[in-house]
């Protein structure tokens, strides 16, 4: 099992480009894929989730062509077009993959299986097996239809309106997938707003989506046309070099072309209202997202108090910003986000466990937690129990530790993130080297 030290840093400087959009990148190969005609993607993320994307849509005969790495090509088979998965669909540990494609397969002609690996078997599936069953679905899955793997025998389905108990976003595109593919309109309220990635997407490629208050829909029997797709760059990934910038003194860091979506920008609010020093340069479009540059500089931060629609804005980055809270003055609290324990890992009880070792003072509540700053951080050896944000959110405390932190089980990054720990390196000088 791989494992990484990081050492206490003296500054973070230079200009750096994050990978692509992660939610992004799964889109564009599932809507390229169902589209008729042929798409281009630029900008990709080449992370191991992606690719369980792209090889379940190539098991099911679609022609995707990445011998170009700034431009994959596909060629769409159109939204029945795919053909019946001669193995189980290996979805690995990407919850977006299984769900999306839960959506997509329950209204096909065929049979199929998805599974993952042990930390995506252990996730709640029940949240698009259920509402896909009443729109007519037939699913067999494990516990009682709620875990994976399951297996899919495609039925007509009909379009529903679904009141969902939790803002997800993925729970919201597998049903209007099956929706595109059902007969009637499929609609699909949330209790807060999720990112909207498919909504922009499925627009950009010629379907009409419906927007209403609280929730989102679509007709059935509508056809996606192949486009060029752009990705920008993943806030998520560049929520990691926000607050290793903002964290250690004398650091200064450009980040370009970082995808600036509002349902996904609350990272960039919570550090400003905690007073960090964020510049948002060059605003502009890729496609159907807006993007910007941001310009950070090291800063005093304060204590503030996380919750409510800022939740699923910022659900991912949460873990990074309970480092950022650790180097605050004051209490930052976290709440409304029990979500996070069904993540890849319970991210709450992951990160209790690595602001323990740093000697951070912490309370955990079930749906969030309580951080009391602090000036020092001990270093030491912490886990990242398989999961790529708790590792990365580790590298980040790591700077600032008063001797090397040690994070084990560090193979995980490449999930989401490859190049982090080169990068990482590239930007960030150790204490006493020049
Ligand atoms: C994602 C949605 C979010 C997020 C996940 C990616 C997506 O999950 O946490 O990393 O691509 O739709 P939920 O939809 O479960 O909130």
């Amino acid at each position: 099992m791989k494992s990484q030290q990081v050492n206490p840093s003296s500054g973070l400087r230079g200009e750096i480009t994050v990978p692509g959009d992660k939610s992004i990148s799964h889109r564009s190969i599932m809507f390229a894929s169902l589209a008729q005609g042929r798409s281009s993607i630029r900008g990709f993320l080449h992370g191991e989730d992606n690719l369980a994307t792209l090889n379940a849509f190539r098991a099911m005969g679609v022609d995707i062509d990445v011998s170009s790495a700034a431009s994959i090509k596909i060629n769409g088979r159109g939204f029945f077009g795919l053909r019946e998965p001669a193995d189980i669909l290996d979805c690995g540990n990407s919850g977006t993959t299984m769900r999306l494609l839960s959506g997509v397969m329950a209204g096909q002609k065929f049979f199929s299986v998805l599974s993952g690996d042990r930390y995506l078997r252990r996730r709640p599936m029940g949240r698009v097996i259920q509402p896909l069953t009443q729109m007519g679905a037939q699913i067999w899955g494990r516990e009682q239809n709620r875990c994976a793997p399951f297996a899919l025998q495609g039925s007509t389905l009909s379009g529903i309106e679904y009141h969902s108990p939790v803002a997800s976003a993925q729970v919201k595109s597998a049903l209007l997938l099956a929706g595109i593919g059902a007969s009637g309109s499929t609609s699909v309220h949330e209790p807060h707003v999720s990112r909207d990635h498919t909504e922009r997407m499925l627009r950009y490629m010629g379907i009409e989506v419906q927007v209403f208050s609280g929730g989102v829909g679509v007709e059935g029997g509508q056809q996606l046309q192949g486009r060029e797709l752009e990705i920008p760059g993943d806030i998520s990934s560049a929520a990691f070099f926000l607050v290793a910038t903002l964290i250690v003194p004398n650091s200064e860091l450009l980040i370009k072309n970082v995808g600036m979506n509002p349902t996904r920008s609350g990272i960039v609010d919570i550090l400003r209202s905690m007073g960090g020093d964020i510049r948002i340069l060059n605003e502009r479009h890729a496609g159907e997202e807006p993007v910007a540059d941001l310009l950070v500089y090291s800063s005093e931060l304060h204590g503030i108090e996380i919750g409510g629609d800022m939740v699923p804005r910022a659900i991912d980055e949460l873990p990074v910003v309970s480092i950022a809270a650790a180097c605050a003055q004051g209490t930052t609290t976290i709440r409304d986000a029990a979500e996070l324990r069904v993540k890849e890992t319970d991210r709450i009880a992951a990160m209790g466990a690595v602001l323990q070792t740093l000697g951070v003072q912490f309370e955990m509540q079930p749906d969030g937690m309580t951080i009391h700053g602090s000036e020092h951080f001990r270093g030491g050896k912490v886990q990242s129990c398989g999961d790529h944000r708790i590792a990365m959110s580790a590298a980040v405390a790591g700077l600032r530790t008063s001797t090397a932190l040690e994070i084990e089980d560090t193979g995980c990054t490449a999930i989401s993130f490859p190049a982090f720990w080169e990068l990482l390196q590239q930007v960030a000088t150790s204490t006493g080297s020049n």
